[in-house]
C-alpha cells in the first residue's frame, strides 16, 4: 500500500483549523501537516511587504521538509497577497482562502452584505477587486477587526473571552438604514468560525454567516484525483513556528477528524 499523500495547511495561528476540519472530512485518506506561524501572529498587524517576505520563504522550507502534494494557505490575510508569489516560486499546487464575496452577494436578499476580516484583508487591492467584480448590486460594508482573531485564538486555547469584546468587533457589520439591513456576513478570516456560536448569540439580528471552508475542501478534493478512503497510515502533525510546546492535543483533535496531532 502506498503512503498517503501529505497535505500541508498553513495559517498564522489556529484559525486555519476551521479549514482543515472540512478538508479532513472530505479527504480522510490524506496525512496532514498543520503549520501555525504563531511566531509572526497576527498577520493582520503586519505590512504587505512584511507578510510576503515572511510567508514565501517559510512555505518554501516547509515544502522542502514535508514534500506535500498540495499546500492550502488557510489564511485570508496571506492569501489575498501571496498566492501569485508562491505559484511562481514553487511547483506544488496551492489552494488559497479569499473572502467569499461572490456567493454572499448572490444570496443576499436585502442586498446588504458585510465582509468581516482583519485590517489587512479589508485593505487589500484583491478584496476591493472582488467587490468591484462580484457585488451584483449589493452594498458591501468592509469591516476590519483588530482583535477578533486574537480573541478566537485565546478562546480556543481555553481562556475566558468576554461577550462585550466579541460584540464590539461585530457591531460595525450590522447596518440598518431604516429600509434595509444587513442579512449576510462574510467570515473573511479563518479564525472567526471558531467563535461562530457566540457570534450568532451576540448578533443584533440573525444573518447568514458565509464560511468558505466547505468550498475550499471541495477544491482540494478535486485537485487530488484519487477517491478519499480512510488509511491507517494517515496521521496528523501540528507545528508552531514559535516552537512552543503545545498542550492542546485534546482540544484540537476534532479539527483533525479525531486524530491526535503529534
Ligand atoms: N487567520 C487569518 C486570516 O484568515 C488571520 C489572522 C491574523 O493573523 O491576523 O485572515
Amino acid at each position: 500500500m502506498s503512503a498517503p499523500p501529505t497535505i500541508l495547511v498553513f495559517d498564522s495561528g489556529l484559525g486555519g483549523l476551521t479549514v482543515l476540519r472540512e478538508i479532513v472530512r472530505a479527504r480522510p485518506d490524506a496525512h496532514y501537516v498543520y503549520v501555525a506561524d504563531d511566531a509572526f501572529f497576527p498577520y493582520g498587524h503586519h505590512s504587505e511587504e512584511q507578510i510576503i517576505a515572511r510567508v514565501v520563504p517559510l512555505v518554501g522550507e516547509l515544502i522542502a521538509h514535508h514534500a506535500p502534494v498540495l499546500v492550502v494557505i488557510a489564511c485570508n490575510t496571506a492569501s489575498t497577497l501571496v498566492m501569485s508569489h508562491l505559484r511562481s516560486a514553487y511547483s506544488v499546487p496551492f489552494v488559497g482562502t479569499v473572502p467569499a464575496i461572490k456567493p454572499a452577494c448572490a444570496s443576499s436578499t436585502t442586498k446588504r452584505v458585510s465582509v468581516l476580516g482583519t485590517k489587512g484583508t479589508v485593505k487589500r487591492e484583491y478584496t476591493r477587486r472582488l467587490i468591484n467584480d462580484f457585488s451584483q448590486g449589493c452594498e458591501v460594508t468592509l469591516v476590519g477587526s483588530a482583535e477578533l482573531a486574537s480573541l478566537a485564538e485565546s478562546a480556543l486555547s481555553g481562556n475566558d473571552v468576554r461577550d462585550e469584546d466579541i460584540a464590539a468587533e461585530l457591531a460595525p457589520c450590522f447596518v440598518d438604514d431604516g429600509k434595509h439591513r444587513t442579512d449576510t456576513v462574510v467570515l473573511a478570516c479563518t479564525h472567526y468560525p471558531l467563535l461562530l456560536d457566540r457570534m450568532k448569540k451576540l448578533a443584533p439580528w440573525p444573518v447568514d454567516w458565509i464560511d468558505p471552508a466547505p468550498a475550499i475542501a471541495r477544491r482540494v478534493s478535486d485537485l487530488l484525483c484519487s477517491p478519499g478512503q480512510e488509511s491507517d497510515q494517515a496521521g496528523a502533525e501540528i507545528i508552531f513556528t514559535s516552537k512552543r510546546p503545545h498542550t492542546l492535543s485534546q482540544a484540537l483533535m476534532p479539527f483533525f477528524g479525531g486524530r491526535v496531532p503529534a
